[in-house]
């Protein structure tokens, strides 16, 4: 019997998950570690953290498992995250995350120095304050003994790597988000590089998400229990691993996540960017091949906010029972759901949320449903800019927490208009992860070849025309009101008090 295992370096805790060669869970664990918020919009980790997680969690899976059966190991995780090792690997400081906001700054001064066309031409990106290379300038400006200390620049999943196998390297999806890569040659881009004046010895070597990386040292076996050899592969980002455990690997398939976050993620066989920047274009873990994808910050973190502010007894069941008594529309209160700010469609991180059209024969379940119909008009958001970039999306996956409830499924389904499946496998990250690394190991010829063996659909749902047609008008409405409050969120944001 031959196993892959998956390694997901999450943000809230580590996924670590054993599957057989059909893509069936074994064995899993999920270690958590904290997030540290030194300062109001800052998030870090702790690299050491995610070690030592990793050993707990492989140590965990392989209980009662011949390690030799391992037949190799990918990675996923959470992206963009900057780690600074010094000339003997230990880390400098705490890792920056993907959700810190503290580089608008250098975000401003990224955008002046390589101006804002070539840099989406280069990056195919805008400056984002999630990229890493912001991060990388903050630290330059603010902590220069760190910078001076620093001998290699690494990303979450690749930190991981190093310490299993020794190698500094990346790969081709999570070095996207660093912006300085070159997305459409898939390699580090010597002007971005030139232009910030960072060093490119600092930087991993870069591989296609299937290639094996290294393997797993004597070291890492003794304290993992994995077999010393075992290959390790690239692995991908979150959003392209998850592809891959979900089968959106060729052109016309796409997946929204509802997460804390939701995510609409589409793959494109023809590097694609949009000109306004709303959506990201990244190298996909299909080789030579992308995707495009539109994030909506507060999604579930949408519905879990209502929940713990107006309903805590209430289950996500009972809140769902609830939002069906009320008809689309919710009776003409609509929200929008930018709790965190807001990446697509409208990059600002001024926005707000908002309930528009309270009225006093409003209930807590015109609240529930307008939360979940809000989070589905911004998804669509998402979806109808991809679709003005890469051509129509035929159909789309959900997963995540949200793919839970029946009521916001079916919503999807009639909000986007197209066909919705829901998956067997519930995985995501690791899976996909744990594919590239049976890719890697010559067990599946490709990612194509992998996907086709493993990714089962569950149920499919079909849009309801009647349905759709309401949300369209409803989902007007919803468009309009951001341009109309616009000015407000800047003036809101500047108010002293
Ligand atoms: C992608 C992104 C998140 C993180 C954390 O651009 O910021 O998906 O990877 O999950």
């Amino acid at each position: 019997m031959k196993y892959i295992l998956g390694i997901d370096v999450g943000t809230s805790q580590m996924k670590v998950a054993l599957f057989d060669l059909d893509g069936r869970a074994v064995a899993s664990a999920t270690p958590a570690y904290p997030v540290y918020q030194p300062q109001n919009g800052w998030a870090e980790q702790d690299a050491e953290d995610w070690w030592n997680a990793a050993v707990t969690g492989i140590r965990e899976v392989l209980h009662g498992i011949d390690a030799a059966s391992i037949a190799a190991v990918g990675l996923g995780g959470q992206m963009h995250g900057l780690v600074m090792l010094d000339e003997a690997g230990a880390p400098v400081r705490r890792s920056i995350l993907w959700c810190d906001q503290r580089t608008a700054d250098e975000c401003r001064r990224i955008t002046e120095t390589v101006g804002a066309e070539r840099l989406l031409t280069l990056t195919a990106n805008p400056a984002l304050t999630g990229f890493t290379a912001s991060k990388i300038l903050w630290v330059r400006n603010y902590e220069p003994e760190n910078y001076e200390k620093c001998a290699h620049i690494l990303l979450p999943k690749d930190y991981v790597r190093y310490r299993l196998t020794g190698e500094f390297a990346t790969d081709v999806s999570d070095a996207s988000g660093m912006q300085l890569l070159d997305v459409a040659n898939r390699c580090w881009s010597e002007e971005m590089l030139k232009a910030l004046d960072i060093d490119r010895a600092l930087l991993a070597k870069v591989y296609e998400s299937p290639e094996v990386t290294g393997m797993v040292t004597e070291d890492a076996a003794r304290l993992t229990g994995l077999c010393a050899g075992t290959p390790v592969v690239a692995g991908a980002g979150d959003n392209a691993a998850a592809a891959v455990g979900t089968g959106c690997i060729r052109d016309g398939k796409s997946f929204t996540t509802i997460g804390t976050s939701g995510v609409v993620y589409a793959h494109t066989s023809r590097m694609a960017a949009d000109p306004a920047g709303r959506i990201h274009t990244f190298c996909c873990a299909v080789p030579g091949q992308w995707h495009v994808m539109g994030v909506t910050q507060a999604a579930g973190l949408s519905l879990s906010w209502l929940r713990q502010n107006i309903c805590p007894e209430l289950s996500y069941r009972e809140m769902d029972a609830l939002a069906e008594q009320t008809p689309i529309g919710a009776e003409k209160l609509l929200y929008l759901p930018y709790l965190m700010g807001e990446r697509t469609p409208h990059l600002d991180a001024d926005a707000r949320g908002v309930f528009f059209g309270l009225s006093g024969m409003h209930t807590r379940a015109h609240l529930i449903r307008a939360v979940l119909e809000g989070v589905s008009y911004s998804l669509k958001d998402c979806q109808r800019i991809i679709e003005g970039v890469i051509g129509p999306i035929g159909e789309t996956t959900v997963c995540g927490g949200g793919a839970a409830s029946g009521l916001w499924r079916q919503m999807i389904a009639d909000v986007y208009g197209c066909k919705v499946q829901t998956l067997r496998a519930n995985e995501g990250v690791a899976l996909g992860a744990a594919i590239l690394a049976g890719v890697g190991a010559g067990i599946y010829p490709s990612v194509a070849a992998g996907c086709d063996r493993i990714v089962e659909i569950k149920e499919e749902i079909l849009p309801v025309a009647e349905n759709t047609e309401k949300y369209r008008k409803v989902y007007a409405f919803y468009d309009s009101l951001y341009e109309t409050i616009k000015a407000s969120y800047q003036a809101l944001s500047k108010l002293e008090l």
